[in-house]
């Protein structure tokens, strides 16, 4: 199953991945966590992503298709979800003539919708481990001890674009570049929308509902 989670930022897409992948073997490709990796590494396209996502805005489309191409190439035979790529239609577009080069198409496009007053609070809120990757938020999912990752007692830190200031640059960003993509998916007959302003555990259990009705189809 080849999936693309679809949403604005904070829409829930990095918190719902985590029980996709787990329930259905899929390999789950962030393209944002793969651009904080490269950061952390201090590699060349680490530095060249750095000033477009300190600003909220896109990395260049001929960085992050490479980048992806490179990450997409490596999944397993059970399949991936896509996490934040495409971003672009340009992107989609190389996305489906990489797939259709190897018969492959995507399967499933998930679309959260929220409205942009909701993802402030859970934005400006979020705090992730530095170590294994966990997110929490300071109200809705708080760790057991303030402050301190659940798995490993690391010290959860603020993801720098995660202000408000470069936060209103990444929604605008989003309704520019990003959402056209669902009518282009929409073409193909594989978006399937859910509301994202809901608990985690309803907003999984729907997509599960779907995707489960999906595989056995
Ligand atoms: P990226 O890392 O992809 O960020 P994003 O799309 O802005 O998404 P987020 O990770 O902020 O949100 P999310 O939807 O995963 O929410 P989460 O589940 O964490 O991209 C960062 C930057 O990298 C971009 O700005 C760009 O510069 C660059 N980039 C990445 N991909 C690119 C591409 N393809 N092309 C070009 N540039 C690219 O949830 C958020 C918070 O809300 C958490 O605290 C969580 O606990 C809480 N929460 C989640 N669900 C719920 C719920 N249902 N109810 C209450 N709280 C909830």
């Amino acid at each position: 199953m080849k999936v693309v989670l679809l949403g604005a930022p904070g829409a829930g897409k990095g918190t719902q991945c985590k029980s996709i992948v787990a329930r259905y073997d899929l390999l789950h490709l962030s393209s944002g966590d793969i651009l904080r990796q490269e950061r952390a590494e201090g590699s060349e396209l680490g530095k060249k992503a750095q000033t477009y996502m300190d600003s909220g805005a896109l990395v260049p489309d001929e960085i992050i298709i490479g980048m992806m191409a490179k990450a997409i190439g490596k999944a397993p035979a059970a399949g991936f979800i896509l996490d934040g790529f495409p971003r672009t239609l340009n992107q989609a577009i190389e996305l489906d003539k990489a797939l259709d080069a190897s018969g492959q198409k995507i399967d499933a496009v998930l679309n959260l919708e929220i409205d942009d007053d909701v993802v402030t609070k859970r934005i400006t809120g979020r705090r992730s481990c530095p170590e294994c990757g966990a997110v929490y938020h300071i109200e809705n999912l708080k760790p057991k001890n303030e402050g301190l990752c659940d798995n490993d007692g690391a010290e959860l830190v603020q993801r720098s674009d995660d202000t408000e200031e470069v936060l209103a640059n990444r929604l605008i960003t989003y309704h520019q570049q990003t959402e056209p993509l669902v009518d282009y998916y929409k073409k193909n007959g594989t978006v399937y929308n859910f509301e994202a302003d809901r608990n985690p555990e309803d907003v999984r259990a729907s997509i599960f509902e779907k995707l489960d009705f999906l595989v056995k189809t």
